[in-house]
């Protein structure tokens, strides 16, 4: 009792104190003329939640279905070279995987040199890939697939080769130039995007090589928000301020003759504490990310900084608008992707543009873990992301990984999908009915299907396929990879959770995947109301007195009145096609 009073008295004085610290605080930004308490506010509770940057769908025009394919990371990882990858296209035209829908072919982390080439492009590593990576995608489509690579939204991938931040246009540009059709983009050596921006005292445009033709100073720009102009003292120099964590944005127009590429430099204050950030956004469509590092050591008169960038402009009337949208680390990751969805859809673009070639488009798959929630972001800036860590070939990864992603059903669409990560089956010591599991759950979560096992198995030595092979069949199941792929594009929603899941997918033609998922190490039974499944919310399935029921895996269809009874090997599902 004593005890429990002198924590109280010890929480009330922490209270006491920490709300005089604040006040004080306050009292003193207070006193601070463009003080506004609602945008103090903001910034305060801005830190604490989620910003999803509000734009339109990513627009590629990619992946109206879950993607399909096959990956080099679960089972090569670091060992990858143009024979394998070349064999394993092979392998998968041979097997009938290709046919069943599986077409892209991912290279994924250590592809690369550990240099950039000598106009600063990513190059192949160089003996593992002596055709490089154009020559390699060519093959690779004249068997009827296509090439996926693999960068990191960091300074290096997470083994530690050159990744693609900061170097977002060129990289784009390379790839759209070899022809690659699916892009996987890494977290790993991220920086996060600095919540300041530098204090700008000009903005100048001229052509390259020339001196400026213009020179705009911030009392010739219009502020929002809490931008302004103040004059900095010690120099007399005007600066434009108050852009730091979303709180204002200044712009300005100008005109242009024709359309044009020109030198833009901001003139900012040096950063003496942090390195700091503004985007420029040109005409409510092109992003450019503006970055003032921080100064090597903090001297009496740092003097001004230049960050310089090659803009484009069009004929007619520009306008250029400068903030930092960033709040917090969700903000920084979904800025950093969509800016790489954007650079990625403009380089396809203008590679097709260029060469009068059809455009092919990238399926771009956000890998960030599902540590700033892409489900909230992702659809605007690429097809799919990640909802979880890696992976790994053993039931407690497969498992807990579905325990998160089958929550997330309300965010998976045509364009855009929840990606619980690449499957495992074929690839570790899962047994055959946790591989069927694992498959069936995948599909039932409209989750992309990326293989990971060494497909090359699945063809014999005269070059046809090995129809006796089990996870081949599994694999190739056509009902289980419609489901996956119905055009309706809906993940199953959970409608009874417990050590058996019902999992319930609306599919075209009123009808409905229906999946038994059995956790448990016994054998379980689960009666199935359909009348009571055709009265969830969600599912189109008419209300009638017997349904034809097709059971996926055992491949048989029998008419139910009332209950239908599933009994479920340990770690097995029972899936069922209602109409
Ligand atoms: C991360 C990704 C994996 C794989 C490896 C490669 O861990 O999540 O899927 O790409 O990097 O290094």
């Amino acid at each position: 009792m004593e005890q429990k009073t002198k924590w109280k008295t010890a929480a009330a004085a922490a209270a006491a104190a920490s709300a005089a610290g604040v006040s004080s605080l306050l009292a003193k930004r207070m006193k601070n003329k463009a003080f506004c308490p609602v945008c103090e506010w903001k910034r305060l509770t801005g830190k604490l939640r989620l910003h999803p940057v509000t734009s339109p769908d990513c627009g590629n025009g990619a992946a109206k279905t879950p993607p399909m394919g096959w990956s080099s990371w679960n089972l090569f990882e670091r060992n990858i070279n143009e024979t394998l990858i070349l064999e394993i296209a092979e392998a998968m035209r041979n097997s009938g995987l290709a046919d069943a829908g599986y077409c892209y072919v991912n290279l994924d982390d250590c592809w690369q040199s550990s240099e950039r080439d000598e106009h600063g492009r990513l190059q192949a590593d160089l003996s593992a890939f002596p055709h490089g990576i154009r020559a390699l995608a060519d093959k690779v489509n004249a068997l009827g697939l296509k090439l996926g690579i693999y960068s990191s939204n960091g300074d290096r991938t997470c083994e530690d080769y050159p990744a693609s931040l900061r170097h977002e246009a060129i990289d784009a540009d390379t790839f759209a130039a070899w022809g690659v059709e699916y892009f996987k983009y890494d977290f790993c050596h991220n920086r996060r995007i600095s919540e300041k921006a530098p204090l700008v005292s000009a903005i100048e445009l001229s052509l390259p090589g020339e001196s400026a033709f213009e020179t705009i100073a911030p009392d010739a720009v219009t502020c929002s928000g809490r931008a302004r102009v103040f004059t900095d003292e010690k120099s007399g120099r005007a600066y434009l301020t108050g852009l730091d964590s979303h709180a204002g944005a200044f712009r300005f127009e100008t005109e242009m003759q024709t359309d044009c590429a020109l030198v833009l430099t901001l003139r900012v204050k040096k950063p003496a504490d942090a390195e700091r950030f503004l985007r420029l956004t040109v005409n409510g469509k092109d992003e450019y990310h503006l970055y003032a590092p921080k100064m090597r050591a903090p001297v009496p008169d740092p003097g001004d900084r230049r960050i310089q960038t090659t803009v484009r402009l069009q004929k007619g009337k520009n306008t250029l608008v400068f903030d930092n949208p960033v709040r917090s680390r969700f903000d920084s990751a979904a800025l950093q992707y969509r800016h790489m969805g954007r650079e990625l859809r403009r380089a396809t673009r203008e590679f097709a543009e260029q060469n009068g070639t059809e455009e092919k488009p990238i399926v771009y798959s956000i890998c960030e873990w599902g540590f700033n929630f892409p489900w909230k972001w992702g659809r605007q800036a690429g097809n799919l992301w990640r909802t979880t860590g890696d992976i790994k070939p053993v039931w407690a990864s497969v498992l807990a990984i579905y325990e998160r992603n089958v929550r997330l059903w309300n965010y998976a669409a045509p364009g855009g999908w929840n990606d619980p990560d690449m499957l495992e089956v074929g690839v570790g010591k899962l047994t055959e009915d946790e591989n069927r599991a694992h498959f069936s759950l995948w599909c039932m979560m409209a989750a992309p299907l990326i293989l990971g096992n060494d497909v090359r198995t699945f063809v014999l030595p005269d070059g046809t396929a090995d129809s006796s092979n089990k996870t081949l069949q599994m694999l190739t199941n056509k009902a289980m990879i419609e489901i996956d792929q119905d055009a309706l594009g809906i993940q199953c929603r959970r409608i009874k959770a417990g050590l058996q899941d019902v999992l319930v997918k609306p599919l075209t033609g009123a009808r409905a995947a229906v999946c038994v998922f059995n956790k448990t190490r016994r054998p379980a039974t689960v009666a199935l109301e359909l009348q009571d499944i055709a009265n969830e919310g969600f599912v189109q399935l008419k209300q009638k007195d017997c349904y034809e029921v097709f059971d996926v895996w055992e491949n048989k269809t029998q008419q139910c009145t009332g209950a239908l009874s599933a009994t479920v090997k340990p770690h097995g599902v029972k899936v069922y096609i209602i109409k």
